[in-house]
Formats: C-alpha cells, structure tokens, sequence
C-alpha cells in the first residue's frame, strides 16, 4: 500500500491525464510530489488538499531556466528527489502531411516534448547521482516507435524522447538510476478528446484490442517502472499498447 512512503517524487504535466493520475497514484501511496504544469489554478483543485506533502509549482517546462530553479526549489523543500516522471507533452497541428507542416510548429513540438525531457532529467540527475538511486521515466508515444501519418512533430519527437531514453539508461546505470520510456497507444485523456475523430479512429483501428486504454492502466504500469523493484530494467521502452507493439 505505501511502496512510496519515504520517497519523493517529480511530475511534469500533473494537472492533467496521465500525469494527474500518476502524481495521484505516488501520493496516495505515500510519496511526496512536486508537482509542475502550466495549469496552476489545476493543480491547486486537484492537489491542495494533500498539504505539505504536495508541492505546487507553476511553470513553462520549455523555460530551462525556470526548469533548473524550481527542481532547486523542490531538492530544498524535500531534501532530494528519486523520482521524475516527464508526462508534459502536446501533439501540435496534426492530421497534416510533412510538406504541410510548419517548422514553427515543429520547432515548438520538439521543445514542449523532447527538450522538457533533457531540461529536466539534466537537473535533478547530479543529486540522484549523489545519492545513487533514482528512477526517471519518459512518457514517450506509440508514434515515436512507428510514425503515425498526418503526426511528424508529435512521432519524430517522442522518438527522440525513446533516442534519449537509450543514452541516459547506459549513461547512469552504475549509478542505481534506473531511465525508462513509456509508449502508450491511445490512452482516454483530454490530450485525445482534443484531437480530431479521424486521427482518433486512425489510432485504435491499428490497437488489435481495439479500443482506448485507461487512466488506471497506464498509473498501474508507470508505478511499477519508477519503483525500487524495477531494478534491473533501463533504456528500455515499456508497451502500453494493447498489443499494437510487438517489440
Ligand atoms: N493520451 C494518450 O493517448 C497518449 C498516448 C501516447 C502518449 N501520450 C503522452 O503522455 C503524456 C501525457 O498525455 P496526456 O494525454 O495526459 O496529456 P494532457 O493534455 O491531458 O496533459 C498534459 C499536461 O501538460 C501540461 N503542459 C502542456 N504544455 C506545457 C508546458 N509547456 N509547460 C508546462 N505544462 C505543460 C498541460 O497543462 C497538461 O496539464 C504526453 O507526453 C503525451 O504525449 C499520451
């Protein structure tokens, strides 16, 4: 029941989908999160009531600055971090062919999804080294395994989360650091409620349990992978997929 009590944890993205669940998941089995989105007003509905264990911080992930400032404010207010969960992350314009796309828009993917990543893990990895234990994930995409058309931002940028997901788990992994990705096909969030139907049916046609997964699901596979019993798993990039990816 309390696998994270004594632990602290890091959630980009928390006031929404998949890492509003995540960020409920570790606290509600004894963690103490820091909490960062751009959605302040959100995270203060949804959080507020867990106290002092919950720590709110509005941000733009895209702001490195800002990045580094708030994990220090993070590692003062709990005294270290072990674990990161990146679930920031927008699919800009979709439903376009790459001759279509901007590369303003491409630009703006790549820094709200991939850089967040480096931004991040860059900052809270000389503590975790320090103490030689940490669990960091990467919310990646089925995308980035196979491309998904009419997405060239969105696919060439979580493939590069999974590029970057590969180099970190060799680059720390003597020191009790454990990096993993996540690839989830279609989960049902409002990520997914905002995009058009037919990119929506496009996905799950190609899902052989044809339909969305849950919330609960991707909490449930997420918690195991930033536990201490995942421990011998790194750079690797775990399925979420309902047997859309085989490998
Ligand atoms: N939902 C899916 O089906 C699905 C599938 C595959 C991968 N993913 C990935 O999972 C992650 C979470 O997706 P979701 O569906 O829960 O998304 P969501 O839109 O529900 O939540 C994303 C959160 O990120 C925040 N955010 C966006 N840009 C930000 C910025 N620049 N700075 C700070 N916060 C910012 C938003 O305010 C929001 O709270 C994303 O990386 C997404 O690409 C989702």
């Amino acid at each position: 029941m309390n696998e994270f009590s004594g632990q602290v944890a890091l959630v980009t993205g928390a006031a929404s989908g998949i890492g509003l669940v995540v960020a409920h998941k570790l606290l509600d089995e004894g963690a103490q999160v820091a909490l960062l989105d751009f959605n302040e007003k959100g995270l203060q509905q949804e959080f507020e009531s867990y106290g002092d264990r919950a720590l709110l911080i509005g941000i733009d992930i895209t702001d490195e600055a800002r990045v580094q400032e708030v994990i220090q404010q993070a590692l003062a207010h709990f005294g270290k971090v072990d674990i990161l969960v990146n679930c920031v992350g927008i699919t800009g314009v979709t439903n376009l062919k790459s001759h279509e796309v901007s590369s303003e828009n491409l630009h703006k993917v790549f820094e709200v999804n991939f850089m967040s990543c480096f931004y991040t893990s860059k900052a809270v990895l000389p503590s975790m080294m320090a103490q030689k234990y940490g669990r960091i994930l990467h919310i990646a995409s089925i995308a980035g395994k196979e491309g998904n058309a009419g997405m060239l931002a969105y696919s060439a940028s979580k493939a590069a989360v999974i590029g970057l997901t590969k180099v970190q788990g060799k680059e720390y992994a003597e020191y009790g650091i454990t990096v993993n990705a996540l690839a989830p096909a279609v989960i049902q969030t409002p990520l997914v409620d905002a995009m058009p139907e037919v990119q929506v049916k496009y996905m799950t046609d190609k899902i052989p349990m044809k339909r969305c997964g849950t919330l609960d699901e991707a909490a449930n596979l997420v918690a195991y992978i930033v536990s201490s019993k995942n421990s011998f798993t790194t750079g690797f990039t775990f399925d979420l997929s309902g047997g859309r990816a085989t490998y």
